[in-house]
């Protein structure tokens, strides 16, 4: 499919997807929503892909919702179209691992995106925040519920009622993001990445991003009763024998997802 607001590559197993509305900062319409899911579908259901890395640009990875499509809504128009309901949901149906590389503005539902992905790298440019305050709304794709979990309540209290922005250094400080590089490495450090995890055995990648998804949802016994569950299910896999047997030979696994 040609996508009109989305530049989609696959190099190398990893699928890398640029978001690409520069005359409006990258903002979430329903446009790119849609075509934003429709790749990362194809993406989890092509063999070829082990990975995924979303990006934007230099000055924002995305500036929000985008507020000229939003502006003239009702609440009806909202309520029925169940705007955003869609995007969370398709997203948080992806198997395989997302990267989230950031530079710029992850504001509003960028910020939002950003946290949908399994994790975040972000350049020294890079600005999270969710401003909505500013717009007489609040979140509505997570900068309430997901930010309060990465960076607690105070802060996330902080962000959502002053509505500032954060710093990469804050963010990373903070653990919105797991690693700060220089700008112009961000591109090299997110591709690594998705080249490292791309190398492991997609039943083990699958079954790690599970797992931890599930601390969110569960108690702590509970959530410790599905990972152990998940880890002894591991056992009936040929990766698992290839694994243990590759490390005790001292040689790297050839692991083939089965
Ligand atoms: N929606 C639509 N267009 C946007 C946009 C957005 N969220 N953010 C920026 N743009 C557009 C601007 O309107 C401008 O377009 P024109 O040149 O046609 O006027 C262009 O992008 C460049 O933006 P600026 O001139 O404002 O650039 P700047 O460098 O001066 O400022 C900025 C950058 C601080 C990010 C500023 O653009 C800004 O504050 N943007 C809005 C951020 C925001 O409020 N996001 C939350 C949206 S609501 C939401 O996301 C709800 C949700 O939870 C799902």
């Amino acid at each position: 499919m040609a996508f009109e607001t989305i530049i989609v590559e696959i190099e190398d197993h990893v699928a890398l997807i640029k978001l690409d509305r520069p005359d409006a900062l990258n903002a979430l319409n329903s446009q790119l929503a849609q075509e934003l899911c429709i790749a990362l579908e194809d993406a989890d259901t092509n063999d070829k892909v082990r990975c995924i890395v979303i990006t934007g640009s230099d000055k924002a990875f995305a500036a929000g919702a985008d507020i000229k499509e939003m502006s003239e809504m009702s609440f009806v128009d909202v309520y029925s179209s169940n705007l955003f309901g869609a995007l969370n949901d398709r997203v948080c149906a992806i198997r395989k691992p997302i990267i989230a590389a950031v530079a710029g503005y992850a504001l509003g539902g960028g910020c939002e995106l950003a946290m949908l992905c399994d994790f975040i790298i972000a350049a020294d440019t890079a600005k999270f925040g969710q401003p909505e305050i500013n717009l007489g709304v609040i979140a509505g794709l997570g900068g309430s519920q997901r930010l309060t979990r990465f960076v607690g309540k105070s802060k996330s209290m902080d962000m959502n009622l002053t509505g500032r922005f954060m710093d990469a250094e804050e963010a990373e400080r903070s653990g919105l993001v797991s690693r700060v590089v220089p700008a112009k490495k961000l591109m090299e450090e997110a591709m690594g990445a998705a080249q490292k995890i791309a190398e492991k055995s997609q039943l083990s990648a699958m079954a790690a991003k599970e797992a931890v998804n599930r601390s969110y949802e569960l108690p702590l016994g509970e959530g410790m009763l599905f990972e152990r569950r998940v880890f002894h299910s591991m056992f009936a896999t040929e990766d698992q024998k290839e694994g243990m047997a590759a490390f005790l030979e001292k040689r790297a696994a050839q692991f083939r997802d089965k």
